[in-house]
């Protein structure tokens, strides 16, 4: 009883940042984003007759915060299945693992729906997006292809992602990865640091409420350029609410920024193209498909250290080998 599923990581354009529910991972914002055609998380499920589950990441046993994290989204399976048998977890990341690359994403969304499929639960995918987000919210999003939605709500029922129909011209990703080293903080830690201490947290949330209202009027009109411009007010938002806490949280480097400003003079040569960064110094970099050259071109000539990447709308999680 193996069933295994594929899923791809997405990048937020609203961003979330800081629950409202840590156990239930309630967001105290929604927030919308672009699933990608890059670095797919493997993941298959075993149903067993072990006595525990067992976890494994790239080859290595996974323990603590992280396989608890597996094992919610297991419990939460069996819980709507009615089953209890223990499970194997086998899960393989193509993308450096808590890098600020949104592996975790990825891999819950794999999770949820390889897990659902193993233990038998007929799902539809906003009972997979509400199971993933056990995991890890973000991966609520990674249920859908291209731009999602996910609704803060207010319980468990409430809170899960959509898919939202773009019709603008086709969009890239370039990912420009200075660092692939695992964060010092992670997004968990982060978070809740930021909510319990950080003075801009309530400006933060406030704000985010009006900027994906903007964000979801201009996705639906294919509006590039202000979907662009609020996904940089949204990033740098968020890195400011973190900037406040106790002790503060920088996850943006020198050449995070430098790759920042070098968007703003793309932008004003004539280029598309809209920088965001979530926990770690990586900088992604939103623009038109036929322009994704010229953005790596003229971001490789003031950063030429880092790794360039470009992506595309990618697909929503979905089983590759299943039970039934
Ligand atoms: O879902 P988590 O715990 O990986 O947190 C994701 C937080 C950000 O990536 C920074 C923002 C977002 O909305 O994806």
């Amino acid at each position: 009883m193996t069933s295994t599923a594929t899923a791809h990581p997405n990048i937020a354009l609203a961003k979330y940042w800081g629950k409202r529910d840590d156990a239930l991972i309630i967001p105290a914002t929604g927030s919308l984003s672009l699933t990608l055609d890059v670095f797919p998380t493997t993941t298959s499920v075993t149903v067993s007759d072990d006595a525990a589950d067992a976890v494994e990441l790239d080859g290595a046993a996974l323990a603590g915060e992280e396989s608890n994290r597996v094992r919610s989204v297991l419990d939460r399976v069996r819980e709507l299945s009615g089953r209890t048998e223990k499970a194997r977890v086998v899960s393989v990341n193509t993308v450096p693992t808590a890098a600020g690359l949104a592996s975790s994403a990825a891999a819950f969304a794999a999770l949820a729906t390889a897990a659902a499929d193993a233990f038998g639960l007929s799902a539809d995918d906003r009972m997979l997006s509400r199971i993933a987000r056990r995991g890890s919210g973000s991966a609520s999003r990674s249920i859908f292809r291209g731009v999602a939605r996910w609704n803060a709500g207010t319980d468990d029922e409430s809170s899960y992602a959509e898919p939202l129909a773009w019709h603008g011209p086709a969009l890239a990703m370039v990912v420009a990865i200075v660092s692939s080293k695992r964060k010092a903080v992670s997004s968990r830690t982060a978070m809740r640091r930021t909510v319990e201490t950080s003075p801009y947290f309530a400006a933060w949330v406030a704000s985010s409420a009006t900027l994906l209202e903007q964000m979801s009027d201009a996705v639906a009109a294919g509006d590039l350029e202000t979907v662009g411009e609020l996904t940089e007010q949204s990033a740098l938002r968020m890195h400011a609410s973190m900037f406040g806490a106790v002790p503060p949280v920088r996850y943006l480097s020198a050449a995070s920024l430098a790759l920042f400003d070098t968007v703003l003079n793309l932008r004003s040569d004539g280029i598309e193209a809209y920088a965001t960064a979530d926990a770690g110094p990586n900088v992604k970099v939103l623009c038109r498909s036929d322009q994704a050259a010229e953005v790596v071109a003229g971001l490789s000539a003031v950063i030429p250290d880092a790794d360039y990447v470009v992506a595309h709308a990618g697909p929503g999680a979905h089983i590759v080998d299943g039970v039934g």
